[in-house]
Order: C-alpha cells, then structure tokens, then sequence
C-alpha cells in the first residue's frame, strides 16, 4: 500500500467540501488505487493544520494561528497540493505563489482558482513540464463539465477546430430567467444572490470574465494556444434589456452567453458574447445553472456535454477526479499472482 500525503491550501466552501469529500472516499483509494490517501495539511490565510498521520474531518474545525502560506505546505510534507484560494486573474491571487512552490518542488498540483493559470499560466506550465509534476485543473476549467478531459480523453487524437461553451452557471441562470419568465436583469440577479450562487458583487460573472478565465485555461492548457486576456474579445450580459430579450424571443431564439474559439491558420481566436440559438440547438436548453460545451474535431466531429452540479461538491468531485487521474498515472498496478 502506498501513502500518499495530500494538502489543502485554501479552506473556504470548495476547500472543506473537498476535504470532506476526500476523507469519505479513503476506503475507495485503497480499494481501488491500493493507495493509503492522507490530508495531512490544511490551511485558509490565516491558519491551518498539519499531522503527517492524517487529519480527520472534526479537525478542520480547530485550526491554529499562524500555520498557513507555501513554506507550511513545503514542510508538512504533502505529495500533492490541491490549491482553492480567491481567484484574481489580474494578480495570481495567492494561489500563485503556492501553485509555484508546489510545481518546483516537483509536487503533483491540483489548481481550483484561476487567477493564477490566467497570470501566469505559461511559467507553471514550464514549472511542471521541468520537475515533472503534474497540473491538473479541472476545478478551474467549468469544474462538474468535463472540459479539459474531453480534449484530452474522449478526443486524443483529433485536431480541435472549433469551441462553444456556456461556462458560467449564474450568468446562464440570468438569461434563462429573463427569457422564460419574462423578468429583468435586476430582479434575475437579486433572486441569485439570495439563492447564495451569484456574489454580492457579480461583475465577475455577469462581465463575462469568468466565462474568459475558462476558456483561456482550456486554451493554453488543452489546446496549447498562446493565448493572454487581450486576445480575447470579452462581451458580458449586464446591458441585457428587456427589449432586446423580447427580440429573441420574437425571432423564436434563445440566448446565452457562450465563450468560442475558432482554429484559423493553426492559432484560435477566443471571444466571449451573446449568441442566439433556434430551440432544437443542444444550447438553448440548457437551462438555469447549467452548463455545456461543444467541440468540433476534425476526425470525430461534433461532441457535446451538458452539466452541472450542486456547489461546492461539484467542484470538489471535478478535483478528487484529478487527483484520481494521479493516483493511476502514480502508482503502477500489480498483477495478482
Ligand atoms: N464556489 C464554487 O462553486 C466554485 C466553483 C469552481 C471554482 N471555484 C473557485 O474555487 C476557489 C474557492 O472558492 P470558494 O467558494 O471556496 O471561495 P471562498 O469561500 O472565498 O474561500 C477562499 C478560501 O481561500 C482562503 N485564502 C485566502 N487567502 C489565502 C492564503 N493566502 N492562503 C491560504 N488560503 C487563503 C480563504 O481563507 P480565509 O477563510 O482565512 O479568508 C478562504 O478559506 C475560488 O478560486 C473559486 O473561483 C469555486
């Protein structure tokens, strides 16, 4: 049996969820990875835990001053890090300088923010290409969606022509709400933040930087594009009229704010916007938080995926599914005897 130390680095909604989520399936690592899976560190910005014979759920409760920050994941001597700090594209935010810790340790690194893919995207990649670690990032990439994985999984192989993506869950319950109960933007946004999934300032979402974030990291990270947020022509959804909903609706058309990339001469161009699509579009039914994304590929065509989840254990799931894809590429199987 091998153990493997995993340590959390960032322990609000999605930290705990994953933690929790972690510690209820040790028995399945066991089982099924012959894996002896343990947190053995744990911290927000301000405190945190470590015991390298494994921390209990009940724990996280009593965290201890001054115990956070990469030097305390370095020393608690975790193998992997799954890191769900504040996401700031334009700064990193602090999971840059984890993230950037972990990587040149040569440590496999789960990212569920995105500021830093965004910031500095290209030097992790290098990070984990020179000390051999592995990056994952479906939490960061549209999370319970398969994204990243799609391209990389159900589609080796083919060349990647064209995306479409509905990525952000509030933005798309927004527009649904608009569009099928007729109300306005306001009021479709305040009955967001009081179900506690739009934040007190959306500007995020509705401005469509989340959406931007997403589809650059699919990009830079599935795809191999190049690509930094100037490139990417960012429309949002908070100039939404009601006259403008009602011309949709005249001309029988749904909108949604999609994230798309188009392969031209071996480079993608990115936009984020509004598009229309006619009712037997896979698009205009996805409704409330739901999300989908659809990949045009030369050999295999035209793949959707449609999905969603409750937060935060959906993005936990879409984490502990890397650290999965981990515990397969790390430890060989035996052959029973
Ligand atoms: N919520 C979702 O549904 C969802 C879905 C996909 C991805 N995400 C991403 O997941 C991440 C976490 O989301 P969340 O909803 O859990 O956010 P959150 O509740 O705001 O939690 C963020 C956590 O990061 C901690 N933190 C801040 N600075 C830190 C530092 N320097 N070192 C260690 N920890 C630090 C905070 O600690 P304190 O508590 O001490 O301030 C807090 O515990 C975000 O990047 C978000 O974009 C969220």
């Amino acid at each position: 049996m091998r153990t493997l130390r995993v340590a959390i680095a960032g322990l609000g909604g999605v930290g705990r969820a994953t933690a929790e989520l972690l510690l209820s399936r040790r028995a399945r690592y066991r089982h099924i990875h012959g894996a002896d899976v343990r947190l053995v560190a744990a911290c927000g910005s301000q405190s945190g835990l470590s015991d390298e014979e494994g921390l209990e759920a009940d724990r996280l409760q009593r965290l201890e001053n001054g115990l956070t920050g990469p030097d305390f994941i370095a020393a608690s001597g975790a193998d992997i890090l799954i890191e769900a700090g504040p996401s700031d594209f334009r700064t990193g935010g602090p999971g840059l300088a984890y993230i950037g810790s972990s990587l040149s340790a040569g440590r496999d690194t789960i990212v569920i923010s995105k500021g830093a893919l965004i910031h500095s995207g290209r030097r992790l990649r290098d990070l984990a290409r020179d000390s051999g670690a592995y990056l994952k990032l479906s939490g960061a990439a549209a999370a319970a969606l398969p994204t990243i994985d799609l391209v990389e999984h159900s589609l080796k192989g083919c060349e990647v022509l064209e995306v479409e993506g509905i990525l952000n869950a509030t933005t798309n319950y927004l527009l649904d709400a608009m569009t099928t109960r007729g109300i306005g933007f306001d009021e479709a946004l305040l009955e967001a933040q009081q179900g506690g999934f739009a934040e007190a300032d959306p500007r995020n979402d509705t401005e469509g930087w989340d959406t931007a974030c997403k589809l650059l990291i699919l990009a830079n990270f599935a795809l191999d594009a190049d690509l930094t947020m100037a490139d990417v022509a960012v429309e949002g959804i908070q100039s939404v009229t009601a006259d403008r909903i009602n011309a949709w609706r005249r001309e029988g058309l749904v909108p949604k704010l999609v994230g798309s990339l188009k392969r031209s001469d071996n480079k993608f161009r990115a936009e984020v916007g509004i598009k229309a699509y006619p009712p037997a579009d896979a698009f205009a039914n996805v409704h409330g938080k739901g999300k989908a994304i659809r990949i045009t590929t030369d050999a295999m065509g035209e793949t959707i995926a449609i999905g969603s989840g409750r937060e935060p254990l959906a993005t936990a799931g879409a984490a502990l599914k890397d650290l999965e894809h981990i515990l397969t590429a790390r430890i060989p199987k035996t052959r029973p005897e």
